[in-house]
């Protein structure tokens, strides 16, 4: 699996520091709200079970998987609700805990999704952003790194279902995914 990456993009070590960071500011931001984090299955749950522990104030957590509809791997940005979140979210303060923010189709949509539901607030969190794959414009209130444009792996994301439990981000081989 190692041999599998060309660099490694950010450390175990950065990454701890930097969602207890996050953790911290959402603690302050939050403090007189009804916070439910709502994890995007999977990519996101490394990032989540962290965030979670970093957070000092009280707030619930939940789960969705989408899938964006669209052939092969280009996104379309329709998103399809695999699993939802269990409670009505109306009077609860969202925020959105997402592994990394590529074009934006994805996010869009959803928040298009959410916002619908009448949530006391909706904001998104999201541990990565590769602005020079942007398409839509997403608002986001956390971010932790700000990657190039490149493919990459571990701390729950993946390639064809791997490297999710790689303990850093790493920069995947091109031979690999070619
Ligand atoms: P988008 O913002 O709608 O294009 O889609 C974002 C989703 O694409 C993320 O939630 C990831 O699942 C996936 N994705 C985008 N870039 C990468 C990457 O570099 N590695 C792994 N997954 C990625
Ligand atoms: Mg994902």
């Amino acid at each position: 699996m190692i041999n599998d990456i060309e660099r490694v993009l950010v450390t175990e070590e950065e990454l701890d520091k930097k969602v207890k960071e996050i953790g911290k500011k959402i603690s302050e931001d939050y403090k007189d709200k009804n916070l439910l984090l709502v994890s995007i299955l999977k990519g996101s749950v490394a990032f989540m079970a962290d965030l979670m522990r970093a957070i000092t104030v009280p707030c619930q957590i939940d789960f969705m998987s989408v899938s964006s509809y669209g052939s092969g791997a280009k996104t379309s940005g329709v998103v399809k609700i695999i699993k939802d979140i269990d409670v009505e979210i109306e009077g609860y303060d969202i925020l959105i805990v997402e592994d990394i923010l590529d074009s934006g189709l994805t996010l869009s949509h959803l928040m298009e999704i959410l916002k619908a539901r009448k949530a006391k607030s909706i904001k998104i969190c999201t541990l990565l952003s590769k602005p020079d794959r942007r398409k839509v414009h997403v608002d986001v209130s956390y971010e932790g790194f700000v990657i190039p444009d490149e493919f990459v792996v571990g701390y729950g994301l993946d390639f064809d279902e791997k490297y999710r439990n790689l303990p850093y981000i790493g920069v995947l081989k091109p031979e690999i995914y070619n």
